[in-house]
């Protein structure tokens, strides 16, 4: 099955001032599909830490699907996207216009999300907003269709079944 890091980026989350409920949520949620969590890490909200665990667990872990929650907002210490745009080759928008498109019905907030999604070679990374209610709405709508992705971007399939 589908391998699967987690990062959460918090200030907060990074001194312990916080709980991350949102990465273990993410983790519950992942594991319910039957993937398998190699690495869960809380980083601070810096770019270049964000960026350089994205690239290691991607080249070095060579892992499938990365998450990320937290830093996609407006405020100065909000970097996880452009952390993201570092690592990444491809971007894979549909991924993230689909989670704000659901969210929205939610709440109109789900727009101030900057969340990115793309690919570094074979492993699809996609921006989850901070909370644990964002990350269950947007996850959740996303993760059946995500399997379909990842068939095809590790080769397993090349097919889209037509239904
Ligand atoms: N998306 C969903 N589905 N549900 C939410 O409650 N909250 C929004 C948005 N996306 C929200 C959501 C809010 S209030 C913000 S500020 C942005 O995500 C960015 O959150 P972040 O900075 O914690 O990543």
């Amino acid at each position: 099955m589908f391998k699967v890091g987690i990062i959460t980026a918090s200030d907060k989350g990074y001194k312990n001032e916080r709980i991350d409920e949102s990465g273990k949520l993410i983790s519950e949620i992942v594991q319910k599909k039957g993937y398998i969590v190699k690495k869960y890490i809380v980083l601070p909200d810096e770019e270049n830490k964000i960026s350089d665990e994205l690239i290691h667990m991607s080249d070095e872990l060579n892992l499938d699907l990365i998450l990320t929650t937290g830093g996609t907002g407006f405020s100065k210490r909000d970097v996880t996207p452009e952390a993201t745009l570092k690592a990444i080759t491809k971007l894979a928008p549909g991924i993230s216009e689909a989670m704000r498109y659901y969210s929205l019905n939610i709440t109109k907030r789900a727009m101030l999300s900057r969340g990115i999604s793309g690919i570094r070679n074979e492993t699809l990374i996609v921006n989850l907003p901070g909370s644990p209610k964002a990350v269950k709405e947007s996850l959740e709508y996303i993760i059946d269709t995500l399997d379909h992705g990842l068939e095809i971007l590790l080769g397993k399939t090349s097919e889209c079944a037509r239904k």
